[in-house]
């Protein structure tokens, strides 16, 4: 554990974490909360990793984590015990697009319904899971991990033209505070993390209203246009026959 900068986490945090952790190589900085999510009792525990060896993505994707990116979990204690994972992923993406642009001036835009995108590349994805604590609680892993810097011999083949990192786009120095501005946003919404305080923002960064895309929802692919942002974050989308519908799970690709 890397002792500094733990300390200097906490320090710049304007309120007390009930943990933070910094490691330079984990599994998965969401199965490390996951596996521990029992015994762990308070708000806001914090876990970094420089890389990770099992990064995971949504739908049992892995996450591309090489050494010298940005990858960290948070065990969030919400007040509302249901509070649902999908709108966290909605409020953490808000909060890392905010963070991006207000540290280092590159615009960013959030493609429903967790990539932070920079252009049309992905520099930052979210995986909010929930778990029950050993007291029946429901608690939120947040897991962003932010592309930092393009690794020496670029992306990997299957993502190169997906992928982008936040130094491609700003001159040095890579901003230090971004884990703690993410942290701090987030905690600004507790402890009720009411969509309705964040819905605005994320359809004001959302890069897909108006575009025509394809929709993909487990085996299904749907040539679509995006209408809209549903109040509940869902996607509103018209087919080619004019259906309109709206749908709150699966992905999309622009075309
Ligand atoms: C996605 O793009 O589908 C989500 C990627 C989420 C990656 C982050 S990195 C920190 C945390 N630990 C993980 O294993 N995943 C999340």
């Amino acid at each position: 554990m890397l002792k500094d900068s733990e300390n200097k986490i906490r320090e710049k945090l304007s309120f007390d974490p009930s943990s933070v952790t910094v490691f330079n190589i984990l599994d998965s900085t969401n199965d490390y909360l996951k596996s521990r999510a029992g015994e762990l009792r308070g708000d806001f525990h914090v876990v970094c990793a420089r890389a990770q060896s099992s990064g995971r993505g949504r739908r049992g994707k892995s996450f591309y984590s090489p050494d010298g990116g940005c990858y960290f979990s948070v065990l969030i204690d919400p007040e509302a015990d249901n509070s649902s994972v999908s709108s966290f992923t909605l409020c953490a993406a808000v909060c890392v697009a905010r963070s991006i642009s207000e540290l280092t001036g590159i615009k960013c835009g959030i493609k429903w319904v967790n990539d932070v995108l920079i252009d049309t590349k992905k520099v930052c994805g979210i995986l909010c899971e929930s778990v029950i604590g050993t007291d029946s609680r429901t608690r939120i892993i947040c897991g962003i991990g932010v592309n930092l810097r393009e690794p020496a011999g670029g992306f990997p083949a299957e993502i190169a033209d997906k992928a982008c990192a936040l130094e491609q786009f700003t001159e040095p120095p890579l901003p230090e505070d971004l884990i703690t501005d993410v942290i701090e946003r987030i905690h600004g919404y507790a402890p009720r993390y009411d969509i309705r305080d964040y819905i605005d923002d994320y359809r004001a960064l959302s890069c897909v209203i108006g575009n025509d895309v394809q929709y993909v929802c487990n085996d299904e692919t749907i040539p679509a246009r995006v209408l809209g942002i549903g109040d509940d974050g869902s996607l509103l989308i018209r087919d080619r026959l004019g259906n309109d519908r709206s749908v709150i799970t699966g992905s999309i690709i622009i075309t």
